[in-house]
């Protein structure tokens, strides 16, 4: 198993990628520690990990908080000794109708980008000390270009994550800690999607995409595992793009 006995704490682990991640990652042996703001569907993830015959537990976790980010690595220490693996997958849509609206920029600032760096700042101390550790960042493609659906404070936090994931990498690299960050590209519509789960314009965005299809949330959870795993032990600070070729063009 490529994760065999890793701690590994996975945020927005209640839905989509994150959740996939965390099934994939128990499938290979970690233990997980599911986190999100959804306690029921969170909890579920768990559960079902834990029915499969893995290890799991669930944590409630708002990334955007301090004070819950020490509660959820003191939870995962007290209950595993140690943090191997953190994967961010937290987050909210951008597709909001008025593309000029302070909240969104705030949310997204608030969520995606002080919530990753927050995650950093709680678990880089427990890699430390034990001289290892892999975080994966989830961007987005949203990170690169400008899209007409999309809030441009959605395209600012997550290019706060490419780059705030390049500065963890350099600085943290000498512990034994790497960092990357992956890019989704056109993926089933976030929970709480607006223009983006748009049928017609989704279909119009899924042609402009060289692999003619949307990326399955398990494709994503792959790259996640790569990354996070022992395979990719010389890789740090790099952006992989899940993309179907989005990027390419
Ligand atoms: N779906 C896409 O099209 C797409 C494309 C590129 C990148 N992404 C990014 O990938 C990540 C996962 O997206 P998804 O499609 O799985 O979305 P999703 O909506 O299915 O899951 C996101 C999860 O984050 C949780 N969350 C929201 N706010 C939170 C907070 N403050 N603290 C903790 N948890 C919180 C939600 O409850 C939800 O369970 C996000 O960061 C998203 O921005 C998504």
């Amino acid at each position: 198993m490529r994760l065999q006995d890793k701690v590994a704490i996975v945020t927005g682990a209640a839905s989509g990628m994150g959740a996939s991640t965390a099934r994939l990652f128990a499938e290979e042996g970690a233990k997980v520690v599911v986190t999100d703001v959804a306690a029921d569907e969170g909890a579920a993830v768990a559960a079902e990990i834990v029915a499969a015959g893995g290890e799991s537990r669930f944590v409630e976790l708002d990334v955007a908080c301090e004070a819950e980010w020490e509660r959820a690595v003191a939870e995962t220490v007290s209950a595993y000794g140690r943090i191997d693996i953190l994967v961010n997958s937290a987050g909210v849509s951008g597709s909001h109708p008025d593309l000029l609206n302070t909240h969104t920029w705030d949310q997204q600032m608030s969520i995606v980008a002080r919530g990753v760096f927050l995650s950093m700042q709680a678990v880089i101390p427990v890699m430390q000390q034990a001289g290892r550790g892999s975080i994966v960042n989830i961007s987005s493609i949203s990170a690169f270009v400008g899209q007409a659906y999309v809030h441009m404070g959605y395209n600012a936090a997550k290019a706060a994550v490419r780059v705030a994931t390049k500065s963890a990498a350099v600085q943290f690299a000498k512990d034994g800690i790497r960092v990357n960050s992956v890019h989704p590209g056109i993926m089933p519509p976030m929970k709480n999607a607006m223009r983006s789960a748009d049928p017609e314009g989704r279909r119009a965005r899924i042609a402009a995409v060289p692999a003619q299809r949307e990326g399955r949330v398990e494709e994503v959870a792959y790259a996640n595992l790569f990354l996070a795993s022992d395979e990719a032990s010389y890789i740090t600070g790099v952006e992989l793009p899940v993309d179907g070729g989005y990027l390419a063009i």
